[in-house]
């Protein structure tokens, strides 16, 4: 059984999967945060994420990343990630991981912006997970300042939306609703009701 969840950044995809696969046992596979490591590996390199050769070096060696890193989940980082998830080699370096992950007894639910389309393009359950630019903005700001990051709305609400641009016009796997897809738009909905909505969609594909 594999459940993908893709959509674009800070829809609360990541949230919804980890509580998606907690509440059927199965396992969870942030795929943002693979792109992530690249990226932060570059960084601490100051190597530049978009030299494709050290962007696949880089993705080789992803596994020198500790996933606990609290670096991954920075601006900066989630910026490079961005790039280097352009570059093609990149992504077929993690493209076997990713799905022997999948594979996971009983279970994995997958979170990303291509799983429905690439990674798991036959997963019985696929949700595209979005909301609105200020929405998400508005999420990101306030995680952000939780953390005690200076930053303003609209430098995040103007990073979203290039984070976005970047990842729906890129020519290898662009972000995409997959045709079979469920959307479920959680501009209006707390995680729980989201939760809820994700869990009346994947219960009507597999019922018990
Ligand atoms: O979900 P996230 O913000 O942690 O992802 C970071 C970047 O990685 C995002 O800008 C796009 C990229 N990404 C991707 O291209 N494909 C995935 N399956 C997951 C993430």
């Amino acid at each position: 059984m594999i459940i993908a969840v893709d959509g674009p950044v800070a829809a609360g995809k990541g949230t919804l999967a980890r509580r998606i696969a907690d509440k059927y046992g199965f396992k969870y596979l942030d795929t943002g945060a693979l792109y992530r490591a690249v990226g932060l590996l570059l960084l601490q390199n100051n190597q530049d994420p978009n030299n494709p050769d050290l962007a696949l070096l880089a993705a080789q060696n992803v596994s020198k990343i500790d996933p606990s890193n609290p670096a991954l989940r920075d601006e900066k980082t989630g910026n490079a990630a961005s790039i280097v998830a352009a570059n093609q080699r990149v992504r077929t370096a993690l493209l076997e991981y990713q799905r022997e992950v999948a594979k996971h007894k009983p279970g994995a639910v997958l979170d990303g912006r291509d799983i429905g389309t690439v990674v798991c393009p036959d997963a019985p359950v696929k949700l595209f997970v979005t909301a609105s630019a200020e929405v998400r903005a508005q999420r990101r700001f306030d995680e952000l300042a939780a953390k005690g990051q200076e930053v303003t709305f609209d430098d995040v609400l103007s990073d979203l939306r290039d984070r976005d641009a970047r990842d729906q016009t890129r020519k290898s796997a662009p972000l995409a609703k997959a045709d079979d897809a469920h959307l479920l738009d959680t501009t209006k909905l707390d995680i729980e009701a989201a939760l809820e909505a994700a869990c009346q969609i994947i219960d009507a594909d597999f019922p018990g």
